[in-house]
């Protein structure tokens, strides 16, 4: 559908209208020589590469020039960028923007792997914030202002405080703008990781933009709340110490030299959605929600748990875990975002007044899914929330240097005063238990084995049956 509000499709579709000839890449010549499904053949029709008038993203003057122009008005940013490898690289570019190596940055301890990674691979000397437990949710939240605060005052060397906002579960907490003007009274720039709040821009009632309340950079994975296509993300510059031609110039290194035209398309068409999502649009999205919301409170057991933001939506039922609901749920063709040891967590559809969704058959299918769990034994006993590391850390080696340092396996209980060699990760609460480079405390150790006795699901290098963790060879002085 031809929208000139969205100057990227249009001049896709103009392209594609003219029935060209393609003597160019990509191989697969307007889909002719594909095998996919015809309905992902029809989509290669569109799949062009940077031919005369569909201009360049590394190099924007064109359609994709006025495309990110677009974005940037909507977003009300200096700069805004497409990004077509996820926020994932929206990530790396903002922290190579930011720091070099031996550098200090502040980190919110339970980041995403790609900050992580982007700390890595800068070399950065990060101090990481645990964030406070969230008790509605049963998840961990964001991390307060007093405790950036104090990170900054101890570290106010930093080049940059490094923020997750909204988290998965949709927490976006009240204290960003304050912790964002603390950060700024120290001449420190904000990074947000807002992968999970590219609908925030719509306004009340979802929560707002890191942007509005001043964040320099900030990163949206429209993916995952806008219509957009997996991986198609947004960034977005406004900043007094973090220069868009840095961003920019990183966002060329780190992404490819031949952009996904569909994935650009797909922002184009998701950023016009969400600038032409009215208060009609909220209103009906908000009585849809509330209606689903009702409905499912009707099924005998199932409890339902809102959090900051309205598209996110926790499912319970006492006695079972998420892993069981999310089991009965799939068998009746019902897939969530995520499932835990509490429960599941769904996205919901940012609906339209045009746009319908099958609430009702939805329903049908939800109730029988619970129902089918009442035969089950209730294998989930008391809900506790489990211990989260107070304070700052640091580490006692670059993630680099961990990782080139010759390692050993050894009983987590002998571990106190060893260096870390491999982060650990327990789900809950989906914190770092522990991160490279890390000097391992008594009180990691003694959370360890009360998340292990809880049952706590483990990614990182850890041998569960053999209670040992990997540690460095090296032994540090504390
Ligand atoms: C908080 C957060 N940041 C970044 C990412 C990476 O986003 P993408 O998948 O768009 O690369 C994710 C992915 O789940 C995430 O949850």
């Amino acid at each position: 559908m031809l929208n000139p509000n969205r100057p990227l499709i249009e001049a896709l579709t103009k392209f594609k209208e003219a029935n060209p000839i393609s003597f160019h890449v990509p191989g697969h010549k307007g889909g002719m020589l594909s095998g996919l499904p015809a309905e992902l053949r029809t989509a290669l029709k569109y799949d062009f590469t940077e031919l005369e008038g569909l201009d360049d993203l590394h190099e924007p003057s064109g359609v994709i020039e006025e495309a990110q122009q677009k974005l940037s008005s909507l977003y009300c940013s200096d700069r805004s960028f497409f990004l077509v490898n996820g926020s994932t690289v929206g990530n790396l570019a903002m922290v190579y923007a930011a720091c070099r190596a031996g550098e200090t940055v502040i980190v919110q301890r339970n980041a995403h792997k790609s900050i992580f990674h982007a700390i890595e691979l800068t070399g950065a000397r990060p101090v990481f914030v645990s964030p406070v437990w969230d008790v509605p949710t049963m998840t961990a939240g964001g991390v307060t202002a007093t405790q950036v605060g104090e990170a900054l005052k101890a570290y106010p060397e930093a080049k940059a405080v490094i923020l997750t906002y909204p988290t998965y579960y949709g927490i976006a907490g009240d204290e960003l703008e304050e912790t964002i003007n603390l950060c700024h009274t120290y001449g420190v720039p904000v990074l947000v990781d807002e992968a999970h709040g590219a609908h925030f821009i719509v306004g009340e009632p979802f929560p707002r933009s890191a942007l509005q309340m001043g964040a320099d950079v900030v990163v949206h994975s429209a993916h995952k709340t806008l219509p957009a296509m997996t991986m198609a993300s947004f960034l977005h510059v406004r900043s007094d110490f973090i220069t868009i031609e840095k961003v920019a110039r990183y966002l060329g290194m780190l992404q490819s030299s031949s952009p996904s035209y569909l994935l650009m398309a797909s922002l184009d068409d998701a950023r016009a959605y969400a600038e032409s999502f009215n208060e009609e649009d909220k209103k009906h999205f908000a009585e849809r929600r509330a209606t689903f919301i009702k409905q499912l409170q009707l099924i005998q057991g199932l409890q339902i748990v809102e959090t900051d933001d309205p598209l996110k939506l926790i499912l319970r039922i006492e006695g079972y875990s998420g892993f069981d609901i999310q089991q009965r749920l799939e068998a009746e063709g019902i897939y969530g975002e995520i499932a835990d040891p509490y429960q599941v967590l769904f996205v919901l559809p940012l609906l339209k007044v045009e746009s319908t969704y099958p609430f009702d058959e939805i329903y049908e299918k939800m109730k029988t899914a619970v129902a089918s769990l009442n035969g089950l034994d209730k294998k989930r006993s008391k809900v506790e929330a489990p211990a989260l590391g107070e304070g700052l850390s640091c580490l006692a080696y670059t993630f680099e240097e961990a990782a080139n340092m010759e390692v050993e396996w050894i009983p987590y209980e002998d571990s106190v005063g060893r260096v870390a060699a491999a982060s650990i990760i327990p789900y809950p609460p989906g914190i770092p238990l522990l991160i490279a480079g890390e000097i391992v405390k008594d009180e990691h150790v003694q959370t360890l084995e009360k998340l292990l006795q809880m049952g706590a699901k483990f990614q990182g290098e850890i041998r569960i049956n053999e209670k040992q963790i990997v540690v460095v060879m090296n032994r540090v002085e504390e």
